[in-house]
């Protein structure tokens, strides 16, 4: 235990604190939301693993605006996912503009994509972090950069995508990314992703802000809308395009 706290590449990250923000852990109660999540990630990992989807592994979280819920849905779905057994999962914070995904979980880092995007001499394996979930590694956005975003639709960001997925094919890489309506990069990263979830928030994202976002994500198969913060029964809403979940609202 000691040594692994001295390991610079280490975080230890508090449970207990993630549980007081309504956020999901493993081993933790089984509560509405872990049951939820349960049935948002049963189908992108169905799908993961489905030969005919090209690079089903590769699992976006976006939406059309900021404030929807991305980052809360990510994290969540991320805990769900490093729950299950003999899966291993990579969560990417790529809303490098607003990095928030390490704040959720209470922990810092100075490098991360952003370091590995313009550093050809470091390797993913220098910025990654290990945690004490078990299954979960985390790549941090890293240090800020005043073209941040561009980068994310860099050819550089290909390439590391391609990497990722062939030298861990047998994982689950999931991302926060930026709000689609709002950074024309989201779209470019959209299109290396074999599944998306869409995050719209319940009676708030107008309705031609959600189709003009789906629009810019038409080039991937398998899109899912996860409808955040829903104050009626989970499940009651559905968009009639591609599977529709029901998320509430947990204050
Ligand atoms: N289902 C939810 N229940 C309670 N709070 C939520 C929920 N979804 C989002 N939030 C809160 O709403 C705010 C915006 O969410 P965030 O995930 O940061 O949005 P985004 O990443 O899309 O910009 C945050 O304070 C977050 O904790
Ligand atoms: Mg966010």
């Amino acid at each position: 235990m000691q040594e692994k706290l001295q390991d610079p590449k280490y975080r230890e990250i508090n449970l207990e604190a993630l549980r007081a923000r309504h956020i999901i852990t493993p081993h933790g109660e089984n509560t509405r939301s872990a049951e939820e999540f349960r049935m948002i990630k049963r189908p992108l990992l169905d799908n993961a693993f489905d030969p005919a989807i090209r690079n089903g592994n590769l699992i976006m979280v976006t939406s059309a605006l900021p404030g929807e819920g991305k980052t809360f849905c990510t994290v969540n779905l991320a805990m769900s996912i490093a729950m299950e057994l003999n899966r291993t999962l990579l969560l990417v914070a790529a809303d490098v503009s607003k990095p928030s995904v390490l704040r959720k979980l209470g922990i810092t880092a100075d490098r991360g994509l952003l370091d590995l995007l313009q550093d050809r001499d470091l390797n993913p394996a220098d910025v990654l972090l290990k945690t004490n979930i078990e299954n979960l590694t985390i790549l941090p956005s890293g240090r800020h950069h005043k073209k941040a975003t561009e980068l994310l639709a860099s050819q550089a960001m290909m390439s590391l995508l391609q990497e990722m997925a062939q030298r861990y094919p047998d994982r689950i890489i999931l991302f926060d990314s930026p709000p689609l309506l709002v950074t024309t990069e989201a779209s470019v990263l959209a299109s290396h992703m074999g599944q998306i979830v869409m995050v719209v928030e319940a009676e708030k994202t107008p309705q031609p802000a959600v189709r003009e976002a789906l629009s810019l994500i038409d080039s991937c198969e398998v899109v899912g809308i996860l409808l955040n913060k829903t104050t009626s029964i989970p499940g009651g809403s559905y968009y009639g395009y591609g599977y529709g979940y029901g998320y509430g609202q947990h204050t």
